[in-house]
């Protein structure tokens, strides 16, 4: 392309004009076809071109586009709000809507400050997280999230936030094994807010499954339970980060459903609105909402488009879409099929030493030697690679380096949009193998 203007995220890598898109489909202007594998960032639940979501948002748009949050209320607003209270494992959730994953994880840790202060506990401003997460790049969730290489450059610019271990059992950080292990990565919470002083922690933030920094990663059975147990204990709140697993990713509206576990807040963004509109949510139980009001007044918060009536319109109406053609059960189904289509191609793979997911989320992390776990080089850019020859051969995949250590250790999610259909799936894998090979290929005769 000539000279352009655009602040690229990726200037080295040369970049199709996107054209349309069309279920799990992409097409660039040259009308080359993608199977978009991953819905990009794994946004891409209910899948492109649908009809009733796009005249949703225009019908919205020309009927009001804006009116401020502190000012009105809206139609679809309310709707959105009660659709998804309907549907959150907690008791009479409240929602606070913004536009992205890390303004919901912003409002989330700043709403659970505020209920501590609302307590009469001034003194808890920590937020707890985990090494090996994601929570987004803004300043506030870069300090709660466990990804070294996006921390290291911002670090003199937070104020750090304790970490502690990933459930992370193919490389357990503890070198146990479950269930012997009785759960030492979940214990790890009481002895960090014991170091820390219970007096001084607000709350703690995990992915109910880890997604972008680790892939995939499911905690053993228990885990979350403890997890809660600990937090009761010391009176420190969970926020649960949906953003990725949340709206029938995993065959369930929110992972976190699957564990006796009540959240405190829940976040979500991503599939919230399928990537037709920047929607994020921060849902709250009520009777905390309830304290801050009558405690503090206002939540002290802001946001120049939280509450706005055309992605809530997005939002309610992806929610009718995912409910009308039954995408939950669907996912139960083509989400096995495509694992046990993974552990078919990859079971025996060289350089594949996991395959690990849940519902249409799915990873597997490579490695240079399946016995000893030894990750590649991060000099070989093998996620990198990985992902070059699946685009190339038209799939897109979420391949990330670091999940080893933040720099070593590579894996490649596989999350096509909650429609696709059990033939694509073997596409999707037959294409996915093609690339591995290539990339490891390419590795091996630099
Ligand atoms: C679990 C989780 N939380 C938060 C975020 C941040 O979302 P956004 O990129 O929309 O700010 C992400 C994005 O990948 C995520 O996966």
């Amino acid at each position: 392309m000539s000279h352009s203007s655009v602040f690229y995220r990726k200037p080295k890598r040369s970049k199709p004009v996107i054209s349309h898109g069309e279920g799990i489909y992409l097409y660039d202007d040259q009308r080359k076809q993608y199977i978009d594998g991953s819905g990009g960032a794994i946004v891409v639940n209910v899948g492109h071109g649908i009809r009733e979501i796009a005249d949703a948002i225009g019908d919205q748009a020309g009927q009001v586009a804006y009116a401020h949050a502190s000012m009105f209320t809206s139609q679809p607003l309310e709707k959105l709000s009660a659709l998804l209270a309907e549907r959150l494992p907690m008791p009479d959730a409240r929602l606070y809507f913004q536009t992205s994953g890390a303004e919901a994880v912003e409002t989330a840790i700043k709403f659970a400050r505020q209920v501590q202060i609302a307590r009469g506990e001034s003194g808890r401003y920590k937020i707890i997280g985990r090494w090996g997460s994601y929570h987004g790049a803004t300043l506030g969730a870069l300090a709660v999230m466990g990804k070294p290489s996006m921390r290291a450059p911002y670090a003199p610019m937070f104020t750090d936030m304790p970490h502690i271990p990933a459930p992370y059992c193919y490389r357990c950080p503890f070198k146990a094994e479950y269930p012997a292990c009785d759960l030492r990565c979940a214990d790890a919470l009481e002895d960090e807010i014991l170091r820390q002083g219970a007096d001084t922690v607000a709350a703690f933030i995990a992915e109910p499954i880890a997604g972008a920094t680790l892939g995939a990663v499911v905690p053993p059975d228990g885990y979350l339970a403890r997890i809660r147990e600990i937090c009761d204990r010391h009176g420190v709140l969970l926020i649960v980060d949906e953003v990725m697993t949340g709206m029938g990713r995993v065959g369930r509206w929110f992972a976190v459903e699957q564990w006796p576990v009540t959240p405190d807040v829940v976040t979500m963004g991503k599939g919230l609105s399928g990537g037709y509109f920047p929607l994020s949510a921060a849902a709250m139980r009520g009777e905390w909402v309830d304290l801050v009001w009558d405690q503090l007044g206002d939540f002290n918060h802001g946001g120049t488009f939280s509450h706005q009536p055309v992605g809530a319109a997005a939002g309610v109406a992806t929610i009718e879409y995912i409910e009308k053609h039954n995408l939950l059960d669907a996912v139960r189904s083509t989400g096995k099929l495509l694992g046990d289509r993974l552990l078919a191609a990859f079971g025996d793979h060289d350089h594949v030493g996991d395959i690990r997911g849940q519902g249409l989320m799915w990873a597997v992390e490579l490695v240079r030697d399946r016995q000893t776990k030894e990750p590649f080089l991060p000099g070989d850019k093998l996620a990198e690679k990985v992902f070059d020859a699946a685009f190339a051969g038209g799939l897109i995949v979420y391949a990330m380096a670091g999940c080893v250590d933040g720099r070593s250790g590579d894996h490649v999610m596989i999350a096509p949009p909650l429609i696709v259909q059990a033939e694509q799936i073997g596409v999707i894998v037959s294409r996915l193998a093609r690339s591995i090979d290539e990339a490891v290929a390419e590795v091996e005769s630099a």
